[in-house]
């Protein structure tokens, strides 16, 4: 069975396809996308060895041609030197703007080949075929591609809507436990954004799903596109204080990703789980929502495996020096560095007013905490 979530955004509309087993019959499914009868298509090389095989065997008995491309797995391949060598290669296999090249993989690649194909040509197609959690609830949807520099992660990048996305959650048997975690920390993101409901949900089924059960991921994957559709339709080029509640537990999580070094040490979803667990109690301690919500989260975050405070993330650093990391994020507004509070579970709101001293007091009384 196949779920299909659309995409509404004009010209730029999209469907997202959720089927169990998928690449098994992506041939049938993507070959309207390769009208001159082939796909290049590019992935990583866990995925490589993993998926691949099974995408080729498909559109090969679709009557359509493949050329792989494989770059190495990991964060450090979205990089303008990888943006390089696969921008040259889309060129010499001849990729013309109405071709449309295949992303496979997690976020890595899924924002490196669309910011490739955002200037290839001044812009050629893209599908994304996810196999990550956190690609198939969040990255691969929205239009968002970027790569890191030294100045930072995600600061070089461009929007640039996907042709369509094709999501087998079977890849997601193949994805170790940790990464299962991590991504599952958006699927709660969005529970915790402005769906209470669905929070419930993942109290009573997210075990499942981190286990593997094919119902439980297949909502959780629809309800979190449907969640981030309607978010980025509202507002495509977070121009609107709408889109930026995706951020939900990023300023925080950024700090505490850029104090591991963006490493292995705390993957983005676990910084993300930790950053909305500190984001809940920095409200809390706020006033501004029931301690008894704040701990809820915590509480459902931390059976998931995920890191709650700033002892399990691994950081162990003052208040300010945390505070310098969220400075250099790229959501600075002049000089305020706007911030996803809550009023509650499902009700979380942009402040552009929250004191940076205050936030540096209450990270240091976190790490006290131990
Ligand atoms: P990733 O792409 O690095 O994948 C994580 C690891 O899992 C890699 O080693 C990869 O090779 C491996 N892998 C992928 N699929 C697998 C499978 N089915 N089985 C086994 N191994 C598999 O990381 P990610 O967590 O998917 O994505 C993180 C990236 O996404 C970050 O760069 C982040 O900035 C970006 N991101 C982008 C958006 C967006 O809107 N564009 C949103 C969130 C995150
Ligand atoms: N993951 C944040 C966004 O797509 O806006």
């Amino acid at each position: 069975m196949t779920t299909i979530v659309p995409v509404s955004l004009a010209d730029r509309s999209y469907e997202v396809a959720i089927a169990p087993g998928a690449l098994e019959d992506a041939g049938a499914r993507l070959a309207r996308y390769a009208p001159r009868g082939r796909f290049v298509v590019v992935t990583d090389a866990h995925v490589a060895a993993l998926h691949l095989p099974r995408l080729t065997a498909s559109l090969e008995a679709a009557g359509i041609a493949v050329e792989p491309i494989t770059l190495p797995a990991g964060e450090s391949t979205k990089s303008w030197a990888h943006l390089e060598q696969l921008t040259d290669r889309l060129l010499e296999l001849g990729v013309e703007r109405s071709d449309k090249v295949i992303a496979l993989g997690g976020g890595v690649i899924g924002d490196l080949v669309g910011f490739a194909c955002s200037i290839l040509k001044r812009g050629c197609g893209f599908v994304q075929v996810p196999t990550t959690l956190l690609a198939q609830v969040d990255s691969s949807v929205g239009g968002k591609t970027a790569i890191n520099t030294k100045a930072g992660k995600n600061l070089i990048g461009a929007f640039h809507q996907p042709a369509h996305v094709l999501i087998d959650p079977d890849t997601l048997d193949t994805l170790p436990p940790r990464e299962r975690a991590a991504g599952y920390a958006e699927v709660v993101k969005y529970g915790l954004i402005d769906d209470p409901a669905f929070f419930d949900w993942c109290e009573a089924n997210g075990s499942a799903l981190l286990a593997g059960d094919g119902a439980a991921r297949v909502h959780a994957i629809a309800t979190s596109i449907a969640a981030k559709a309607r978010i980025v339709e509202a507002d495509e080029r977070e121009t609107a204080g709408v889109r930026a509640l995706l951020n939900l537990g990023h300023t925080f999580g950024h700090a505490l990703e850029a104090e591991t070094g963006f490493s292995e040490r705390l993957l983005h979803g676990e910084g993300v789980a930790c950053g909305m667990a500190l984001a809940f109690r920095f409200s809390a301690a706020q006033g501004l929502c029931p301690e008894a919500d704040a701990e809820r989260v915590s509480r459902h975050l931390a059976a998931a495996g995920l890191p709650t405070t700033l002892k399990a993330a691994g950081v162990d650093a003052s208040g300010e020096t945390l505070v310098a990391h969220m400075l250099h994020d790229k959501k600075m507004e002049g000089n305020r560095l706007p911030f996803l509070l809550a009023r509650g579970i499902g009700q979380t709101f942009l402040d552009k007013n929250v004191s940076l001293a205050e936030v540096a007091a209450f990270l240091d009384a976190e790490r006290a905490r131990g």
